[in-house]
């Protein structure tokens, strides 16, 4: 085992999010960051149609669909292939991909969504230069999607890294919804750059 593997092992046994997944039956720890979005922001109510981007390998999707229950719609896409939620249909694309879209908008089928998710983030080569063009280009896209599928009024969270090009998305958002505000949960490791953009009432 390389000493980068047992660094990742060794501070996955001490983090307390990790444990607490595997107890509350939560695919990834990450369902925590959304929890607490959801308990401070109140984006999530039941009924509601959500669009889960970069959704792999489930926590934000299993938490969602609990939470808009079986009269709302959950449509997660992740380029990677995902185990069943229930209540939650899952698109295996490329999101950056036009077939990506397309296959999106199929599971759709028309409905207008009420809040759009997004935790997507690229493969990390390590060399900030490739990493955070890569990175925004994907919230880009999860912002471009708003007004082609969202009700007027919708919600927009999207992962962001702190660097280039973080505040002229963030203009847009400003542009586009009532309100917009950045944060940063808990269970968001404090040495990472990620933090969230959370955006209330769209507005076409
Ligand atoms: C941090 S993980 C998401 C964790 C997830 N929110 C959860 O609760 O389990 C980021 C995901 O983004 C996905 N991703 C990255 N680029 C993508 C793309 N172009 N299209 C779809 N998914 C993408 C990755 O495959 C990965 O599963």
């Amino acid at each position: 085992m390389g000493s980068g593997q047992r660094r990742w092992l060794e501070r996955q046994r001490r983090d307390p999010f990790v444990s607490r997944a595997r107890t509350d039956g939560w695919r990834s720890r990450a369902a925590f960051k959304l929890e607490e979005m959801d308990r401070r922001f109140g984006l999530l109510r039941r009924g509601m149609c959500v669009v889960d981007l970069g959704a792999a390998p489930g926590g934000w999707s299993q938490y969602v669909a609990r939470q808009v229950g079986p009269e709302g719609a959950v449509v997660a896409v992740d380029l990677l292939p995902m185990e069943p939620i229930p209540g939650v249909q899952c698109v295996h694309a490329d999101f950056s991909d036009e077939a990506g879209l397309h296959a999106l908008l199929k599971a759709l089928s028309g409905r207008s969504v009420d809040l759009v998710l997004s935790d997507m983030a690229p493969n990390i080569s390590g060399i900030r230069a490739v990493d955070q063009p890569r990175a925004m280009a994907l919230a880009e896209l999860a912002l471009d999607l708003v007004p082609e599928v969202a009700a007027p009024g919708a919600g927009f969270v999207v992962k962001l890294f702190e660097g280039e090009g973080v505040d002229a998305l963030v203009d847009r958002c400003r542009s586009r919804f009532a309100r917009v505000r950045r944060y940063k949960p808990k269970a968001s490791r404090p040495e990472s750059r990620e933090w969230y953009l959370v955006a209330e009432r769209f507005t076409p």
